[in-house]
């Protein structure tokens, strides 16, 4: 099998903070922090709340700012009577590269079932974008030894019936959800266990190649000061950053693991 260069996909999920002015200003700060040899090695997106989206894109285009629009969420209709709800179309017009589906928060607040992430994988495919798919497990899970099959299930969910071709340029982000937020994040032999276990779950599914060219991302409490960690881990190609990625010093700080040490 041919070797695969993964590149590094560091992702900032704003969620629901920073309205359009705070984001503006903070993707300038970090065009201001980032430089050329960040870009080089690491693929950096933001995925600021829906609002904001259009002013980002004409910053980061009038600007040439190198950073990837994001979304956090979206419909599988192209369009509809689907009240508050956000076309795949629409995000693709904005250039938006990469569309996360089933967060946890999404799956646990909004009631996004497997089934609906698989469904918006496949509508963000095929409106040309990348879907981040996340997967994770709660903390009963884990303490329970549940974390492999919840995994590795939703993994499965996610990926039902896409094409081998389609898998291989997927990102999946395995997000413990006991991690999210709390300042507790996953060790790093651990992280890149579960991560493996994705990885292995996606060749079972899709193919050794697939597998060895789908980017996996860790998310959960990652902070500059262990980025570097969990970036060394062969399975971890990237970080999907909640609270850290509002602050433009500490996403930078994340993007920088590369230049660290
Ligand atoms: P935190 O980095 O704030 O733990 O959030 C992780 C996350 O949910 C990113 O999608």
């Amino acid at each position: 099998m041919a070797k695969v260069t993964r590149t590094p996909l560091i992702s900032g999920n704003w969620k629901m903070h920073h309205n359009h002015f705070e984001a503006i200003s903070t993707v300038q700060k970090l065009a201001y922090l980032l430089n050329k040899d960040d870009y080089e090695v690491v693929d950096v997106s933001v995925h600021p709340p829906f609002t904001d989206l259009r002013s980002v894109q004409t910053v980061l285009e009038a600007d040439e700012i190198p950073i990837a629009l994001g979304a956090q969420h979206c419909h599988w209709e192209e369009k509809g009577a689907f009240t508050g709800e956000i076309s795949p179309a629409f995000l693709a017009k904005l250039n938006v590269t990469y569309v996360i589906t089933g967060h946890s928060e999404r799956r646990e607040l909004f009631g996004e079932t497997d089934e609906m992430v698989n469904t918006k994988a496949k509508a963000i495919l095929k409106w040309g974008m990348t879907p981040i798919i996340c997967c994770g497990e709660t903390l009963d899970e884990r303490e329970a030894g549940g974390t492999d099959d919840k995994v590795a299930g939703q993994v499965r969910a996610a990926l039902a019936g896409l094409k081998p071709e389609q898998v291989a340029g997927l990102v999946i982000a395995y997000e413990p959800i006991w991690a999210i937020g709390t300042g507790r994040t996953a060790s790093a032999e651990d992280a890149q266990a579960v991560c493996a276990l994705v990885r292995a779950t996606v060749a079972e599914v899709a193919g050794a190649e697939a597998a060895a060219s789908v980017r996996i991302q860790y998310g959960g409490s990652v902070k500059p000061s262990n980025a570097v960690e969990l970036m060394a881990q062969p399975d971890i190609d990237g970080a999907l950053v909640g609270g850290a990625s509002l602050v433009a010093d500490d996403f930078a700080g994340i993007v920088q693991y590369h230049a660290a040490g």
